[in-house]
C-alpha cells in the first residue's frame, strides 16, 4: 500500500512526489540556464545534475552573481552521526566534492552529535562513536583537507553556542512545533537545536571576518530547518544561504521512504563487503523487471522503478553506457539479473576504492577538525 507522502528532516515516508514538494517547500526547480550557468563557470556539469539527481534550490543565482563578481561562497553541509554512512549519504557529498574542486572554495562540515543525542535513545558515547566513524568516511571521499573544517556541536560549542542563543532568540517554539510537527512533550533540547544548524551560514564569516555567501547542497528533507534559519539569520544581520537539493536514494527495498542505516537491507554501507553487496543486491534489490523471464522478454522492464538501475544512474558515470541499459531493459534483452550484475560489480568497484582510502584516513581526522580558541575572552 502506498503511504501518504510526508518529507520532513525527522520524518520521510510514502513515495516522494518532487513536484509536489518544490510547490510545497516553496523552492525553485533547478532550470536549464541555471544547469548551463553552473557548466560554464565550472567547465563541466557533473552527472548529478545533469540527471536531476539534484533538481531544486534556493538563491542559486544570487550565489553565483556574487562569485562572478569576485566574491566567493563557502559550502556547508552536515551529518548527523547516529549510525554508518551508506550508499544514500554519500550522493549529496559526492556533489559537494565536485563543487569544491570545481570553484574551489572552503566546506564547513556538520557533525550534529547533539541533533542525534537528544532526538534518539542512543547514548553520548556511542554517538561520538559514529562520529569518528563517520569522519572516517567523509575524508576518504576526498575533500580537500586544507579547505574542509569539521565542526562538532558539543566539541565546538565554545564558538557556537554564543551564536547560537541569539539564533534561538529569534525563533518560536510554535514556529517550531508547527515547522517539525512537535508538542509539548519533546525534550527541550530538541525544541533548541535547529540553533545549532544555522550557526554554521554564518559563523566562518565570523571567524575570519568575511562576508561571503554560503551555499548549502543537502537532502530535500533538510529544507525545513533552513526554512527558519533563512529568516532569521538575516535578521541578524547576516546574508540568507543558498540551497541546492538532492532527492533521496531509493532504499533498495522499493521506491518508498528513504534509505536507512537502521534498517540494514535497505542499505549498503561503505563497509559492506564485496559478498555482503552482492548478497544484499540480489535478495532485496526491488525489481521493475516481468515476473517470467519469457514475460520480460515479451514486455521489458520498467527502469523507472527498477532500483538497480536507479542506482545505476549514481555510480554510471558514462551518459551512453547508461542509455544503452535504459534502452536493453525497457526492450527486454536485458533481464533483471543480469542488471543486477552490473551494479555488482559497479559498487563493489566503488567500495573497494573507497574502503582503501577509509584505512589512510584514520590518521588524518586531526587535520580536518576545525582548530580554534572561544572567540570571547573574559577580561579581567
Ligand atoms: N540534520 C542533519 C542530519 O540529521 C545534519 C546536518 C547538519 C546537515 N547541518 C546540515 C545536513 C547542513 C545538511 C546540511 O543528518
Amino acid at each position: 500500500m502506498t503511504k501518504k507522502m510526508k518529507v520532513t528532516p525527522y520524518d520521510v515516508r510514502g513515495k516522494v512526489n518532487y513536484d509536489k514538494l518544490i510547490n510545497e517547500f516553496g523552492v525553485k526547480k533547478l532550470s536549464e540556464g541555471d544547469l548551463k550557468r553552473i557548466e560554464r563557470l565550472a567547465g563541466e556539469l557533473h552527472p548529478y545534475l545533469r540527471r536531476g539527481i539534484f533538481f531544486a534550490h534556493r538563491d542559486l543565482k544570487r550565489v553565483l552573481d556574487e562569485y562572478e563578481k569576485g566574491n566567493k561562497f563557502f559550502l556547508y553541509t552536515g551529518i548527523g552521526p547516529s549510525g554508518p554512512i551508506h550508499l544514500g549519504h554519500i550522493g549529496t557529498w559526492r556533489l559537494v566534492k565536485w563543487l569544491q574542486d570545481r570553484f574551489d572554495t572552503d566546506l564547513w562540515f556538520q557533525f550534529t552529535d547533539d541533533e542525534k543525542f537528544l532526538y534518539g535513545n542512543k547514548g553520548f558515547k556511542e554517538i561520538r562513536r559514529w562520529t569518528k566513524e563517520n569522519m572516517i568516511d567523509i575524508i576518504a571521499l576526498g575533500f580537500n583537507p586544507k579547505k574542509t573544517h569539521f565542526l562538532v556541536d558539543t566539541l565546538h560549542a565554545g564558538i557556537m553556542y554564543p551564536e547560537a542563543i541569539k539564533v534561538a532568540k529569534k525563533i518560536t517554539f510554535s514556529t517550531i512545533k508547527a515547522s517539525f510537527g512537535f508538542n509539548d512533550s519533546n525534550n527541550i533540547g530538541s525544541i533548541f537545536y535547529t540553533a545549532m544548524q544555522t550557526v554554521p551560514i554564518f559563523l566562518p564569516n565570523i571567524l575570519r571576518n568575511e562576508n561571503r555567501p554560503c551555499l548549502i547542497p543537502l537532502g530535500v528533507d533538510q529544507d525545513p530547518h533552513f526554512r527558519i534559519s533563512r529568516d532569521v539569520v538575516e535578521k541578524l544581520g547576516h546574508k540568507k544561504p543558498a540551497i541546492l537539493h538532492a532527492k533521496f536514494m531509493p532504499a533498495l527495498r522499493g521506491p518508498e521512504g528513504k534509505m536507512s542505516s537502521s534498517l540494514t537491507n535497505s542499505a549498503i554501507l561503505m563497509t559492506d563487503s564485496p559478498k555482503e553487496v552482492e548478497r544484499k543486491i540480489k535478495k532485496y534489490a526491488f525489481s521493475g523487471g516481468q515476473k517470467t523471464i519469457a514475460e520480460h522478454r515479451q514486455k521489458g522492464g520498467n527502469p523507472d522503478i527498477d532500483v538497480s538501475f536507479q542506482w545505476l544512474r549514481y555510480f554510471e558515470e558514462d551518459d551512453e553506457r547508461l542509455n544503452q541499459i535504459r534502452e536493453d531493459y525497457k526492450s527486454g534483452r536485458l533481464l533483471t539479473s543480469e542488471l543486477k550484475e552490473i551494479l555488482i560489480k559497479k559498487i563493489n568497484a566503488f567500495l573497494k576504492v573507497h574502503q582503501e582510502r577509509r584505512k589512510k584516513a584514520k590518521d588524518k581526522i586531526n587535520d580536518f577538525l576545525f582548530k580554534t580558541r572561544s572567540l570571547y575572552k573574559i577580561d579581567v
